[in-house]
């Protein structure tokens, strides 16, 4: 496989342009080797689902043109999933069975939302952030820290020793304002924190801001789904996104659901940030309950994720 994330690592982000020239260079080959790895032949693959948006659109557009050109020449279907309902159904790959209905708390670089989950292709919004993604603040903070790309992972690393001995404030929107996500305030407080410490001087542990922050994300992510959970009456609760491969979150979660007498699934680690396996997913219980696309499908940037357009 082609991996990017040494060229974005130079940044501490991913640069869309070179996101986009690397895969146009990249996926034939990729494909090619999927598929030899696989031991599949291009006859035995019945349908083509390809990530349609929401995200960049350069990156975008270089799979999806992919997608279709594959459908084109050996005739068969192809259709579009959400990035969003991708990681969701990255669960439906490793659970046995998942009861209905559920909720999602989805985690990744980009999204941090509350999804109520009825069936495998109906999938609803019921909260997002209104800013910045989850992900970013533990980017933003292995940035800061020079701890390395992408942040999750070196943050989790750095707090396994440290001490959460800090509080960021604030802490994301008031409650009363609703189940919505804000991290903005989280990630600036942080900058603030580390900026000021330096200009006066001070030592500072970077396992203990890692520990800090990370308690404080995992905290505020728990808070919503608990108050999801007193909203709607729902008899599992899943977790996914990359972020999802936090053992904090996860274990925070797994307690939650424990409490609440509720089933619980996540998607095993190499499922839960991007890959190729929770984008069949979606696409196979997308058109296992009817969705279907056409060559004229198209990218959606920007693509509010509710039961009526689960595919474009
Ligand atoms: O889902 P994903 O692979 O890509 C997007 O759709 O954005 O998520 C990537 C995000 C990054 O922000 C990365 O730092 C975060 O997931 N991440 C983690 C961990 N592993 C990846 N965050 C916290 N702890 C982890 N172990
Ligand atoms: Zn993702």
């Amino acid at each position: 496989m082609a991996s990017q994330v040494e060229e974005h690592a130079l940044y501490g982000g991913v640069v869309p342009e070179i996101a986009s020239r690397r895969h146009l260079e990249n996926i034939c080959q990729v494909v090619d080797q999927a598929l030899r790895k696989a031991a599949v032949t291009w006859d035995e693959i019945d349908l083509y689902a390809v990530s349609a948006g929401p995200g960049l659109a350069g990156a975008l557009l270089v799979g999806l043109t992919a997608a279709k050109s594959y459908a084109l020449a050996t005739e068969r279907p192809v259709i579009g999933v959400h990035h969003v309902a991708a990681h969701v159904s990255a669960n439906f790959l490793s659970a046995v069975e998942v009861v209905f209905p559920a909720i999602c708390l989805t985690v990744s670089g980009g999204h941090t939302s509350l999804l109520l989950v009825r069936d495998y292709a109906d999938i609803e919004q019921i909260a997002a952030t209104r800013d910045d993604a989850a992900g970013e603040a533990f980017d933003k903070t292995a940035r800061l820290l020079g701890a390395g790309y992408p942040g999750g992972p070196a943050i989790e690393k750095l707090a396994a020793t440290g001490k959460a001995r800090h509080v960021f404030l604030p802490r994301g929107l008031d409650p009363s304002l609703g189940l919505d996500f804000s991290f903005s305030g989280l990630k600036s407080a942080v900058a603030n924190y580390v900026g000021r410490a330096r200009q006066k001087g001070e030592t500072l542990s970077p396992e203990d801001l890692a520990a800090s922050v990370q308690a404080e994300i995992v905290n505020i992510l728990i808070g919503r789904l608990r108050m999801a959970l007193a909203a709607h009456s729902v008899r599992t609760v899943l977790l996914a996104g990359g972020v999802a491969a936090n053992t904090a979150l996860r274990e925070g979660c797994a307690k939650l659901a424990l409490e609440l007498g509720l089933a619980f699934h996540v998607p095993p680690l190499a499922l839960c940030t991007d890959n190729a396996a929770m984008v069949a997913s979606s696409g196979f219980f997308s058109y296992r309950a009817g969705y279907r696309d056409d060559l004229t499908l198209n990218i959606r940037t920007v693509w509010p994720l509710n039961v009526k357009n689960l595919t474009i």
